[in-house]
C-alpha cells in the first residue's frame, strides 16, 4: 500500500482515523484505524515523530486534507513545497545570505532562479503563484519573500503586457534583486518593530544606489536600472536620482507595482498586512500616486480577472469561491460559501484571507 506523508498539525483532537497512522518512514504501527484522537494521543505523536510527520494511507490522506480542518498555516507550508517555491525561497536566501557576507552577488545563481521563476509563471496558473505570494510570513522571512515576489510578478505583468521572453526574464531578474542592496542596510534599521526615524528613512532609501552598485556592470544594464529606480515615481518625487516621467524605463515601472502590491500585502513592523482586495481598491483610487496610470489599470483589471472563481478562506475559517468583484467597490468581492469546494477541484487551489462576510 501506497502511503502518503502528512504533517503532524494537519491532525486535530476529535479526529476518528479512517486508516492506520504509521511513523515517518511507514515502518511502525503508530495509531490504528477507527481510533480517535485525543489531545493526549497528538502530543504522544509529536514526541513520538520529532521530524513533525507520519505516514498515512492515500485514502485517509485525502480525507484529511479535504476536511478543511488543518491549520492553514501548515497548508500553506504544504503547499509552497509541493509547486517548488520553498525551494526558491531558499535559493533567494542564499543568495541574499552570500550577498551580506561577501558584498558581491552570485549572479549565477541568480540567473538560474530566474530560469526556474520564468519556467513556472510559464506552466503554474494565477491562483497557485498568488496562492504564494499573498500567504501570511514571518517577519524574518520578509526580504527573501518579498524579492521572490516581486520577481513573481514582474513576470506575471510581463506576460499581461505580451512582452518578449527576453523582456520578461529581465524583469523576473530585476524583481529577484531589486531590493539586494538592503543587504547593507543594518539589520536594526531593516527590522526595526517601530516606525523609522527621518535619519533611519534617509538610510533606507540608499538602498536602490546599493543594488546598482551590488550589480557590476556586466550585467544587463536594464536590470541594473530597474533596481535603481524601483521606487522612483513619475511625478519625480521618487528616489533616489528623483527622475521623472518618460526618464523611468517600463522595467523599473512594472517593478514599482509589483514592490507596493507585495509591501502592502505583506505584514511590516509598523503596519498590518492587507488582503490582496483592499491593495487593489487603493491601487484602483489611486493611492499610490506617481505610479503609471496604464500600468496600475492593467494590473488592476488582470488580477481582478484572475481572482474571479478562486477559492479564499474568510477570516472566520470557512472557505468560499469568489464569485463577483464589484468593478466600484473592489474590496467588497461577493463570496459563495455554500459551495462544496472540495468536490470541484484541487484542494489546493488558492486560498488566501478575506475578510469580507460569505454569501
Ligand atoms: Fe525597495
Amino acid at each position: 500500500m501506497r502511503l502518503r506523508k502528512i504533517p503532524i498539525d494537519f491532525l486535530w483532537e476529535g479526529l476518528e482515523l479512517s486508516g492506520d497512522i504509521y511513523n515517518d518512514r511507514g515502518s511502525v504501527l503508530l495509531l490504528k484505524r477507527g481510533e480517535v484522537l485525543t489531545q493526549d494521543r497528538l502530543d504522544k505523536l509529536s514526541k513520538f515523530e520529532r521530524g513533525g510527520y507520519i505516514t498515512t494511507s492515500e485514502e485517509t490522506y485525502q480525507e484529511i486534507l479535504n476536511s478543511g480542518k488543518a491549520p492553514r498555516a501548515a497548508l500553506q507550508r504544504v503547499y509552497e513545497e509541493a509547486i517548488g517555491y520553498t525551494a526558491l525561497k531558499n535559493d533567494v536566501d542564499s543568495i541574499f545570505s552570500v550577498t551580506r557576507n561577501a558584498s558581491e552577488i552570485n549572479m549565477e545563481a541568480t540567473e538560474t532562479v530566474t530560469k526556474d521563476i520564468f519556467t513556472k509563471i510559464k506552466v503554474l496558473d494565477f491562483p497557485k503563484i498568488f496562492q504564494c505570494i499573498d500567504a501570511p510570513r514571518e517577519m524574518d522571512e520578509n526580504l527573501q519573500r518579498h524579492s521572490l515576489n516581486v520577481a513573481f510578478t514582474n513576470g506575471v505583468i510581463g506576460q499581461w503586457l505580451k512582452l518578449p521572453e527576453p523582456v520578461i526574464k529581465k524583469l523576473v531578474c530585476a524583481g529577484l534583486v531589486h531590493d539586494i542592496g538592503k543587504t547593507k542596510i543594518p539589520e536594526e534599521i531593516l527590522n526595526a518593530p517601530r516606525r523609522l526615524t527621518e535619519e533611519e528613512f534617509e538610510i533606507i532609501k540608499a538602498h536602490p544606489v546599493y543594488s546598482y552598485e551590488l550589480l557590476w556592470d556586466n550585467v544587463d544594464e536594464d536590470i541594473r536600472l530597474a533596481a535603481r529606480h524601483h521606487h522612483e515615481r513619475l511625478d519625480g518625487k521618487g528616489y533616489p536620482d528623483q527622475i521623472a516621467g518618460d526618464e523611468i524605463s517600463l522595467l523599473a515601472r512594472i517593478t514599482a507595482i509589483s514592490d507596493v502590491y507585495d509591501a502592502m500585502i505583506s505584514q511590516r513592523s509598523y503596519k498590518e498586512s492587507l488582503i490582496p482586495f483592499d491593495v487593489l481598491e487603493k491601487f484602483k483610487k489611486g493611492e499610490f500616486p506617481g505610479l503609471d496610470e496604464r500600468l496600475v489599470d492593467l494590473f488592476v483589471k488582470n488580477m481582478v480577472e484572475n481572482y474571479r472563481d478562486v477559492k479564499v478562506q474568510m477570516s472566520d475559517g470557512r472557505i468560499g469561491v469568489v464569485r463577483y468583484i464589484p468593478p466600484n467597490d473592489l474590496n467588497h468581492p461577493i463570496i459563495n460559501c455554500n459551495h462544496d469546494v472540495s468536490q470541484t477541484d484541487d484542494k489546493w487551489y488558492c486560498v488566501c484571507i478575506a475578510n469580507q462576510t460569505g454569501k
